[in-house]
């Protein structure tokens, strides 16, 4: 059996920006997705899941229903078929660390970790880039126009700015630093807020123009605080951010309380993170104060989870 796993994600600046060819600045954290792979003799393709139960496909899986469900899953698997040239089945169990619609990177996660344990299962020997082309496709089935953030920091690991079409830039932050995330407990889908903004663009172009600029610049100074580990840096950038992706019309009353309550108590900073409407938040804060703020959010009806940046991308081990 062939196995792999990739980390999620929290994007730290530049959602949304990035689909249009700004920087983004993300990081991986210690939440991951898993993927094992059989190689069958049955003629199909056999996906279990530990949150969207059983499903089988074809070796030329085709959407059943209205519901995506399991299918961009078995796509992924089938183009690996085809590039293996092979026709046999595959039983694929996948399971994740990751909640759901959180926008903390599940399903390129997901992905990541099918596409590489699949192509091992043939002995294919992708490249990282090669592996990204092949989650890619998959995310494409999932989201409007995706940038490929998501499945770019789930297989590289580690903080990277990242721009659309570009190689990523690699960058440092403090040894061993955590995050404190606040997943609101409702799941949103990435492609309809990505299409909200695309209206935005088309409707109000000058203030569109002028949030893409200042969260350019935000990005920017984010990663550069980062990187000195100037932490009340970061978490000014982040109010701001939060802000801007405010005008932007992504975020929530809902996201909008859980960024007030990790700031009122003593977060240096806190923004919506991945593509809003739902999904979580991430604040900043020094290590005393992570169970106070996690326990604040808490007390705002939202779901905390204190994670640490995780070094390592995608993973793979044989059983
Ligand atoms: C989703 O994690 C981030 C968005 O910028 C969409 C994308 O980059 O594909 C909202």
């Amino acid at each position: 059996m062939y196995c792999s796993s990739a980390p999620g994600k929290v994007i730290l600046s530049g959602e949304h920006a990035v689909v249009y060819g700004n920087p983004c600045l993300v990081a991986a954290i210690d939440l991951r997705s898993e993927a094992s792979v059989e190689v069958t003799n049955e003629e199909m393709i056999e996906i279990i899941s530990d949150k969207l139960g059983r499903q089988t496909f074809n070796l030329e899986p085709e959407i059943s229903g209205s519901e995506l469900g399991l299918f961009p899953i078995a796509a992924v698997a089938g183009s690996v078929l085809k590039k293996a040239g092979r026709r046999r089945g595959l039983r694929i169990r996948v399971s994740s660390q990751i909640p759901f619609g959180s926008g903390l990177g599940s399903s390129a996660s997901v992905l990541v970790a099918v596409a590489s344990a699949c192509s091992n299962a043939f002995e294919l020997d992708l490249n990282l880039e090669e592996i990204a082309m092949l989650a890619g496709e998959g995310e494409r089935k999932i989201h409007f126009k995706p940038s490929g953030v998501d499945v770019n920091v789930a297989l590289n690991g580690g903080v990277m700015i990242f721009r659309r079409g570009r190689s990523i830039e690699r960058v440092n932050y403090p040894d061993g630093m955590r995050l404190v995330i606040g997943f609101s407990g409702l799941s949103r889908k990435t492609g309809e807020m990505v299409k909200k903004v695309a209206e935005l663009a088309e409707s109000s172009k000058d203030r569109f123009e002028i949030c893409l600029m200042a969260l350019k610049d935000i990005t920017m100074r984010m990663s550069k605080a980062l990187a000195s580990s100037d932490l009340l840096e970061l978490g000014r950038m982040m109010l701001l951010n939060h802000m801007l992706l405010c005008l932007l019309g992504v975020s929530s009353e809902t996201l909008d309380k859980l960024v007030n309550s990790a700031i009122s108590s003593n977060a240096f900073g806190a923004k919506l993170t991945g593509a809003g409407g739902g999904g979580s938040i991430v604040a900043i804060c020094s290590s005393k104060d992570e169970d106070s703020v996690a326990q604040k959010i808490k007390e705002s009806g939202g779901i905390p989870l204190i994670v640490s940046i995780s070094r390592d991308g995608v993973r793979n081990w044989k059983m």
